[in-house]
């Protein structure tokens, strides 16, 4: 189908749920990859759709106006033609259900540790009122805002390399009102001075081989937030190494390395860390505490 046939069937639709079904069908005849922030393209033409009614219930019930066609098809043409995320194209991402602005200075949110911050890191750790805790790469802040709402804690440092992640980092700080998270610029630990209950990362984890695999829409989000060097485990060897001078006793690091997980078993044979399942998919999520560190480095 082309988009002249598109524009043509979605004026007959009757109902929003017949425009998504159209959409739908559209998508599936073209080579697109879902995995920012859905991962199909159903999902995906539900949140077109909703997106340009302001995610007002009551307009889904109307039967759609041209206006809301017009729009509609432009943020498909949009997709289509160029493959990137819907996430840029619209500005915005969910992650644990909250809404973030993004820009293409950020990772679009899409990790696991939603599920675990959602349940407040039950059945691994609890924080308290008096928690600290380190994000080191916080992107768009998706994990130090989500904590900030979900889970008891005096102050995060929310950490990253980059200016312009921390530029849009402010901004949805600001949309979600958290008064406790404060914005660090630091290489890794280069400029954090604090010792903390818990350190918290999804850094970078593609190695240079994978990353030339990934499909189209990856290569329109930062490199710095996707690739790193020693099969994927730069970044993570040296948050790992280097977290016990910055956690505090009976403290405990939590780090996604996704797909580099087998090679940091292999990396750090015995090193008892465990590893965490989610109930809504997702996998490389590390919990370990610092007395588990000290034990394996010591030796
Ligand atoms: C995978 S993204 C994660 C973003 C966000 N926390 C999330 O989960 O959506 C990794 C982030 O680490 C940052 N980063 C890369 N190298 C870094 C370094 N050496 N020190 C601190 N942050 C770094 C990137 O700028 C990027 O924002």
């Amino acid at each position: 189908m082309d988009l002249n046939k598109l524009r043509h069937s979605l004026s007959l639709a009757s109902s929003s749920s017949e425009l998504v079904k159209i959409i739908t069908a559209f998508l599936n005849t073209k080579d697109l990859y879902y995995g920012h922030g859905t991962d199909n393209s159903a999902d995906e033409s539900y949140w077109i759709v909703r997106s340009q009614q302001n995610w007002d219930d009551k307009k889904w019930n109307l039967k759609p106006e041209i206006k809301l066609i017009n729009k509609v098809l432009y943020l498909v043409e949009e997709r289509v033609s160029s493959n990137k995320p819907l996430a840029y194209i619209l500005g915005e991402a969910f992650f644990a259900e909250l809404k973030f602005i993004v820009n293409q200075n950020v990772l679009i949110p899409r990790s696991p540790l939603a599920e675990l911050i959602k349940n407040s890191f039950s059945p691994w750790l609890t924080l308290s009122a008096e928690s600290k805790v380190l994000e080191i790469g916080t992107g768009s802040a998706c994990i130090a805002i989500a904590i900030s709402k979900y889970c008891s804690a005096k102050l995060i440092d929310a950490s990253d390399i980059s200016e312009d992640a921390l530029l849009l980092a402010k901004k949805n700080i600001i949309l979600h009102d958290c008064h406790n998270i404060e914005l660090v610029r630091s290489n890794l630990y280069s400029n954090i001075f604090r010792k903390y209950d818990l350190i918290i990362s999804n850094p970078p984890y593609v190695s240079e081989e994978s990353f030339k695999r990934l499909p189209k829409e990856y290569h329109y989000e930062p490199e710095l937030a996707l690739k790193t060097s020693e099969k994927g485990l730069f970044l993570v060897k040296r948050i790992l190494e280097q977290s016990m001078k910055y956690l505090k006793d009976g403290g405990s690091l939590i780090i996604e390395v996704g797909e580099s997980q087998l090679e940091l078993e292999q990396y750090y044979h015995g090193l008892p860390v465990t590893w965490l399942d989610f109930h809504s998919g997702g996998e490389g999520v590390l919990i370990v505490s610092k007395e588990q560190l000290l034990d394996y480095f010591s030796t």
